[in-house]
């Protein structure tokens, strides 16, 4: 689908990192945008300072995306204000790294719950309002760690390999309804996703390997524009998706770009 003015578009997450940038982005191209998150404030200051394009103000809502019913009535009223919605970016993710055996349960949980049950019921909630339309767009975050987990993110690659399976199954199964899928694979890129813990990082990843936001902007929309299967951000992270197929091979690649701790296991 091509982003004109007047594109509406609804992005969870909307207030900091990936979301934030985005949209900012999708408003410069004059879409007009419904934002999600839980912080009020963060939220209305970001809705309140994005460029207004001619298709009319941009809206918000503020909504937990595990919570089915905040989500559900977040996006139906965000559906009514911008009289549809053209584009959905389930984007809202949370990450915690460290050892699964010390990982505290609420942090296993949120990961669970926010980047498992956020993206199903974004849209699940979504789709009956696009449907309506004659064409629509969904984008679903995963991560490069949805094609390859890593050691300290045990579960939050296992939340990514959801949100991959399930993107890529709705892609098919909507197929010919107009409204089409494109999962998102990022590498690492700055946003505050790390902030909580920047001085606990697994070995194999390090401050200093975060790519500018922008670029994945950029990857992202040209994605949506070319109605891309997948978007890999940056393009290297396609390697990962070898590890379905040759996981050694994979492993020993990942030993030389990161390091033993990336795959300390050979076998
Ligand atoms: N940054 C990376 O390098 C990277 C790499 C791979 C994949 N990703 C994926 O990209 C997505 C965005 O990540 P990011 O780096 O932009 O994160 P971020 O900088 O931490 O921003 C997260 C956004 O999500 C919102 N959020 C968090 N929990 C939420 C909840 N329960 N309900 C609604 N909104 C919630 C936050 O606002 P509130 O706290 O106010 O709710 C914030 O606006 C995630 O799905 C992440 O897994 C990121």
């Amino acid at each position: 689908m091509r982003i004109e003015t007047g594109t509406r578009a609804v992005v969870t997450g909307a207030s900091r990192g990936v979301g934030r940038a985005l949209s900012e982005e999708l408003a410069r191209r004059g879409a007009r945008l419904g934002l999600m998150a839980r912080g009020k404030e963060g939220l209305e200051q970001h809705r309140d300072d994005l460029p207004e394009g001619s298709g009319g103000p941009h809206v918000s809502a503020v909504a937990d995306v595990s919570k089915w019913g905040q989500t559900s009535r977040a996006i139906d009223r965000l559906a009514k204000r911008l009289g549809g919605i053209d584009l959905l970016v389930a984007n809202a993710g949370v990450l915690h790294y460290g050892p699964f055996v010390e990982q505290d349960i609420e942090q296993a949980e949120a990961m669970v719950n926010v980047n498992v049950f956020g993206p199903l019921y974004t849209v699940k909630a979504a789709l009956p309002h696009m449907l309506q339309g004659r064409m629509g767009h969904i984008v679903v975050l995963s991560s490069a760690a949805g094609l390859r987990s890593f050691p300290w993110g045990a579960v939050y690659g296992g939340t990514k390999a959801f949100d991959r399976g399930f993107a890529e199954a709705l892609r098919h199964e909507l197929a010919g309804t107009g409204t089409s899928v494109t999962a998102v694979y990022p590498g690492e890129y700055g946003t505050t996703i790390l902030e909580h813990q920047r001085d606990r990082l697994p070995s194999w990843r390090t401050n200093d390997e975060e790519r500018p936001v922008e670029e994945l902007v950029e990857a992202i929309l040209k994605g949506i524009e070319e109605d891309a299967r997948a978007v890999y951000a940056p393009p290297v992270v396609r390697i990962l998706g070898l590890s379905g197929i040759a996981p050694r091979l994979t492993d020993q690649i990942l030993v030389r770009i990161r390091g033993r701790s990336a795959a300390p296991r050979l076998d």
